[in-house]
């Protein structure tokens, strides 16, 4: 039947318009053609995962695991979270009553905006940022305003760009540390004015740390480090840390009233989360200190030769990232237009991200990953230099 006659069709909500969707079409549809294309476009990490887990994985499978679990996760994962979270920075959390494990961190994001935005609240997010927290936002019908990441401050989170911005209709700021696309981080004392003038206006912090291994400059600064989950959701996610992007596993860390809320509208939309992973992850969590290490090294090190790399092309301009899988170098002297920049590495045979993508501070723009081993992140720079030139 021709969708025109279609009386029920045409009275869809209109939640999402095509101009929503990923910019990436054209990638996806030529490598579903099977051109040769070789990316750094991946929003991943392109290494194993740490053959423990997936012997832990495995045990789990086999050993009767494959059943739904409670909404809020399993005890032992929690726990071994909340061991993480005192391990790694030295936060006290409860994992009877602070912790929800959700479908990747995207869940976590997506359940602490419908428990959080009404209609008309002003929402903070940062210029550049990873879209996704935009559409989530906005689907919620938050009215977004931006805080500008700007190059000119190395992508350091500047809590006075953002506590400049914060008004009487502002519920929620999000920030991302270390960002996707700038690997922008926030500071200590920045973390902790924050918390304090947004706390002091009823404000919430919703920090994204999905990140958090990936940090370049000292350690990361957890937001879970100052003891603030009065009005803290702090989200995380095994997704980058351990290069399980599929098992869609996640969590937040966040006040019970908040926790309670949460749990309750996650029951009706997807019960529960990966029982495996939860498993697999109680068992790995503990242990995983030497793959975290090493993983973090390997970034770190393609990090360097990335940004060496660029930074000998004539007319790029590449800031060393702070944190995080992506270098976001200007590009505009050779072409100011993002959009053609894309097309133009799409041609050359290499995939990248268009800055624009991230906001408007992203145009003249592109994001590349370097999560992945060296001798594909040179053969793609190889191709991306070629086009450049
Ligand atoms: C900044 C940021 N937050 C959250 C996510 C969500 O990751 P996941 O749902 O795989 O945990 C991503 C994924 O790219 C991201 O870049």
């Amino acid at each position: 039947m021709n969708s025109t006659q279609s009386k029920a069709l045409g009275r869809l909500k209109k939640v999402a318009s095509e101009a929503d969707k990923s910019p990436m079409r054209e990638m996806y549809k030529r490598l579903e053609s099977g051109a040769d294309i070789l990316s750094l476009a991946f929003g991943e990490a392109n290494f194993a995962p740490p053959a423990e887990l997936l012997q832990a994985a495995e045990k789990a499978l086999r050993g009767d695991k494959n059943l739904y679990t409670s909404t809020a996760g399993i005890p032992p994962i929690r726990r071994a979270i909340a061991g993480f979270a005192k391990k790694w920075w030295k936060a006290d959390v409860d994992p009877d009553a602070n912790i929800l494990m959700t479908v990747g961190g995207m869940e976590a994001i997506f359940l602490a905006a419908q428990v959080v935005v009404e209609k008309g609240d002003k929402v903070l997010l940062p210029d550049p940022g990873w879209g996704v927290m935009r559409t989530v936002m906005q689907r919620q019908g938050a009215v977004v305003d931006f805080y500008p990441l700007v190059e000119q401050d190395s992508y350091i989170i500047d809590p006075e760009a953002i506590i400049d911005r914060m008004d009487e209709k502002t519920k929620l700021v999000v920030v991302n540390t270390p960002s996707n696309p700038t690997g922008a981080v926030l500071s200590q004392e920045g973390f902790a004015a924050l918390l304090e003038a947004a706390a002091k206006r009823g404000i919430f912090i919703l920090s994204d740390e999905v990140y958090h291994n990936y940090v370049y400059d000292g350690s990361h600064v957890s937001g879970l480090s100052f003891d603030a989950l009065d009005n803290l959701i702090f989200i995380n996610s095994f997704s980058k840390t351990f290069a399980v992007t599929g098992w869609r596993l996640g969590y937040a860390v966040a006040h019970p009233q908040i926790i309670r809320q949460m749990s309750i509208v996650k029951e009706s939309i997807s019960l529960c989360s990966f029982s495996i992973g939860q498993w697999a992850l109680a068992d790995f969590l503990p242990i995983s200190e030497t793959y975290l290490v090493n993983a973090q090294k390997l970034c770190h090190d393609n990090m360097l030769k990335m940004v060496a790399w660029l930074q000998a092309i004539p007319g790029v301009e590449c800031t060393p990232p702070s944190g995080g899988f992506y270098v976001f170098p200007d590009l505009s002297r050779i072409e100011p237009s993002c959009q053609k920049l894309f097309m133009l590495a799409l041609d050359g045979g290499v995939a990248i991200v268009p800055g624009d993508f991230f906001g408007s501070q992203g145009q003249g723009r592109v994001r590349l990953g370097f999560a992945t081993d060296y001798e594909s992140m040179s053969k793609a720079l190889d191709r991306l230099e070629a086009v450049l030139a």
